[in-house]
């Protein structure tokens, strides 16, 4: 059996995300994982939130609560709003967990025991007024590449460029606005990843992965790997440990905390293993390897491991999966799991222009949930038109109008118009039975042998987590269930010949929870209710299993459709014309 380990990007823990986050890395892990399991294979789907970094510490400052409070409100909310997005992580965990400390600390300490681990002196701006370093977003100041007036010691919002604070023009403290800033040495800890140069180009080499990924991954290597700082002077983070410090000749370290970018991606591994304590209940080792034997079997032993570990995220984060974190995992010496297959996303824009949470600009993922609140398989709807517009060759647009558009017609229109229609030509006809199966014509068997071919190209498409074609193969099965409708004419054929139409509406109620099963991973929820119009309860739905082929069965596990009533309610004209009004219709 095969085993499959999903991770999708790890959300940074402020705020809720907007509809280019959901479909940029977690709506697409989340598909796969439900498709892994659905053919029968062990599968586990890790995400968390991302706690750590200057931007959790100086928002809870600004909230007046310490930072692992403030952490945990948001990790609570943004977990919920998942949930109502039905992303079935095996574990939504927190990388600002314990069982992450003992990891990254290991990791950090594996990494000095391979000689990779330097501390190296950087001037940086000290604020006498805050008595502290001002790192990343603690400072702010104009651009010197764009003149912006209000950019970050990170990044400037005006034109995109990555700064360090050193280089902004006038810089003032963002705590306290202080412009008396100095600049004072401060020891740091460098990962020597430019070491690591050719035996990251060899993995990479032998790597199948999707031409984003991996020219991405090449254009980093090619413009020669630096070293990186791994350490910051902040307060929030996991805590370099005394003895690395004191082995690294500087006790002064273990003042301090690392990158966030260092601890987030081990925040997987040490998910895996807050999942294995919740789920199995087993303790995370505090001697020897930081690992209990359920997380030990995702993620250790790479040369002979049977797992398929797929990972999803934003083109922004290939560079820290494809080779930082790997960089990490490698430079360590042990056996770690590395990523198989990485699947990397462009932007979803607001009508062409950025999706902006500082700036209010789209619509945010909790307020897209509770526009849709009054339809019980609402959040389908987004899953769905996300999916159908994933940025995957390209970036991609949201407009309202095409949301309406690709709801109404494929969900309403294409498969809600097939189940009502079959449903309710079912009961007029043959009222509380299923109507009798007769010999199957060439009409039929052609239809079947449309569908199996039409399957073949979804289930690949899964299999290599094309989105847009999965969601373009589901539709077209769909649609073949109304050709078929439309030309046998079951409500004809009533008239002259009701055994033949018997046959033509059981075929077409076959094809129901051939459909439920085929259209789970993208719309689970309106899946489910396909399937319990049939009988058939959640536990058997669970996955309902992956289908091999379509065909005709002659005994079967559910009961005649009892209920029939509008599966996908359209989205009115009205209500565009409110949200276009509400959240804007055009480029900002
Ligand atoms: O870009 C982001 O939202 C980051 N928080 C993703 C981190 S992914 C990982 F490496 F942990
Ligand atoms: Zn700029």
């Amino acid at each position: 059996m095969q085993r499959h380990l999903i991770t999708s990007a790890i959300p940074y823990v402020n705020g809720v995300k907007h509809l280019g986050n959901i479909i940029g890395s977690m709506l697409p892990a989340d598909v796969f994982a439900r498709f892994c399991r659905a053919t029968g294979a062990e599968t586990l789907y890790i995400c968390g939130t991302d706690d750590h970094g200057t931007p959790a510490e100086i928002a809870a400052k600004k909230a007046g609560i310490p930072p692992h409070e403030f952490v945990a409100q948001w990790y609570a909310v943004q977990k919920q709003i998942y949930a109502g997005y039905a992303l079935s992580f095996d574990y939504f965990g927190q990388s600002s967990s314990t069982a992450n400390h003992a990891l990254t600390q290991h990791f950090a300490r594996a990494l000095h025991q391979a000689g990779l681990l330097e501390v190296r002196t950087q001037r940086m701006l000290y604020s006498a007024a805050d008595g502290r370093f001002l790192p990343d977003r603690y400072v702010e100041g104009t651009c010197p590449k764009c003149g912006y007036a209000k950019a970050r010691g990170d990044q400037c919002d005006g034109c995109g460029s990555v700064l360090t604070p050193t280089e902004l023009i006038n810089p003032y403290s963002s705590i306290s606005g202080s412009r008396e800033l100095e600049l004072r040495d401060s020891p740091h800890i460098f990962f020597k990843q430019s070491q690591l140069v050719p035996q990251l180009r060899a993995w990479i080499d032998a790597q199948d992965w999707p031409n984003l990924s991996k020219s991405i991954a090449y254009k980093w290597l090619d413009e020669g790997l630096e070293d990186r700082g791994i350490t910051r002077d902040i307060a929030w983070g996991v805590p370099v440990p005394a003895d690395l410090a004191t082995a690294l000749g500087e006790p002064e370290l273990a003042n301090k905390v690392f990158y966030v970018w260092f601890d987030a991606p081990i925040g997987y591994i040490a998910m895996t293993q807050q999942w294995a304590t919740a789920v199995h209940g087993e303790a995370q080792p505090t001697q020897g390897l930081p690992l209990s034997p359920q997380a030990t079997r995702w993620w250790y032993g790479d040369a002979t491991s049977d797992v398929t570990y797929t990972e999803f995220m934003g083109k922004d984060n290939v560079y820290f999966h494809t080779l930082s974190f790997p960089g990490t995992l490698i430079g360590s010496t042990e056996p770690w799991k590395k990523v198989d297959s990485l699947k990397s996303f462009n932007w979803l824009t607001y009508y062409g222009g950025k999706f902006s949470t500082s700036l209010g600009v789209g619509i945010f993922s909790d307020t897209a949930l509770e526009l849709l609140q009054d339809i019980p398989n609402g959040a389908d709807y987004w899953r769905y038109y996300l999916l159908a517009r994933a940025p995957e060759a390209d970036d991609s647009e949201f407009r309202w109008a095409d949301f309406q558009s690709v709801v109404n017609k494929d969900l309403a229109d294409v498969l809600g118009n097939f189940i009502n229609r079959t449903t309710t030509l079912a009961q007029k006809y043959f009222p509380g039975s299923l109507p009798p199966l007769g010999e199957l014509t060439d009409a039929d068997q052609v239809m079947i042998g449309k569908v199996n071919a039409a399957l073949a190209k979804l289930t690949a498409a899964h299999q290599h987590t094309e989105l847009r074609r999965a969601v373009e193969e589901t539709r077209a099965l769909w649609v073949l269930g109304n050709e078929y409708l439309a030309q046998q004419e079951p409500w004809q054929v009533i008239k002259t010949d009701p055994s033949r139409a018997a046959t033509i509406l059981h075929v077409a109620l076959q094809l129901m929870p051939f459909y439920a099963a085929v259209a789970a991973p993208l719309i689970p929820l309106s899946a489910a209710m396909i399937a319990q119009r049939f009988g058939l309860s959640a536990k058997d739905f669970n996955p309902l299993p992956w289908p091999e082929k379509f065909e005709i069965l002659t005994t079967l596990n559910y009961q005649p459709p009892t209920t029939s009533g509008i599966l996908f309610p359209k989205i009115t004209d009205e209500q565009i014309a409110d949200w276009e009004v509400r959240f804007g219709n055009q480029k900002v």
